[in-house]
């Protein structure tokens, strides 16, 4: 299982935010969204071995991690609009998706609980190694800071389990634009160790051809 954890300092914490002003009402709701979207989404398929936990930090109840699933997102779409409106149905516990989690939960413990299943963390940050000169581990956790960045004292907790700093090079990218930058490289990974990927429409998409026969 690939893991993203985006550290979303406004993110707001409760449903009233209105879906026509994701970044001044949402607190950046669509950097999050993106992300969402970034972490799961592929072409006519969602990557089901692939989870983020966004940590909001934003009013009136922070902390919340707010968990997608990729292999159990149910009825979800790719687009901003639509991603938020679930986080906005969860809040508000309207709606159960069984792909999406909202706890109360803070950084430093969402931390604490992913690194006992053996988890190695990689935070992505400009001065990191860079990714070039780094084997990426299977099953690892991807810390991605938001338009901000991560709070040194996040980074220092970290850096207290097993981890590296990895950096894409001297661009500064979006947080989403990191998640795809590094899904790319590992799908590369995995094709050259001979990976099949369990759907047509997922081995279409990785090898670049529009459709593949059912087999
Ligand atoms: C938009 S950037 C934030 C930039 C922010 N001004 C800063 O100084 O960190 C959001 C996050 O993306 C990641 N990031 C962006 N560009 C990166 C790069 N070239 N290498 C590694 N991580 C990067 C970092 O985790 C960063 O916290």
């Amino acid at each position: 299982m690939k893991q993203f954890i985006l550290y979303a300092r406004k993110a707001v914490t409760s449903p009233d935010f209105s879906l026509e002003d994701l970044p001044g009402s949402g607190g950046r709701m669509d950097l999050v969204a993106r992300c969402i979207c970034s972490a799961l989404w592929i072409s006519h398929d969602l990557r089901r071995d692939s989870c983020i936990h966004v940590v909001a930090c934003g009013g009136p109840n922070p902390p919340v991690v707010i968990s997608f699933y990729g292999d159990r997102l149910r009825g979800v779409s790719p687009d901003e609009r639509n991603i938020a409106a679930w986080i906005k149905k969860t809040l508000a516990s309207r709606k159960k998706n069984p792909g999406i989690s909202i706890r109360k939960l803070s950084f430093q413990p969402l931390v604490e609980e992913l690194a006992p299943e053996g988890k190695f963390f990689y935070i992505l940050h400009g001065k990191g190694r860079n990714i070039s000169e780094e084997k990426l581990k299977e099953d690892s956790v991807f810390v991605i800071g938001d338009h901000i960045g991560l709070p040194r004292k996040e980074e220092e907790f970290v850096e207290r389990f097993e981890h590296e700093k990895i950096s894409l090079g001297t661009t500064p990218y979006l947080a989403s634009q990191c998640i795809t930058v590094l899904h790319y490289e590992l799908d590369k990974k995995l094709l050259r160790s001979g990976f099949e990927p369990e759907s047509s429409a997922r081995k279409a998409e990785m090898i670049g051809r529009a459709t593949l026969p059912e087999q």
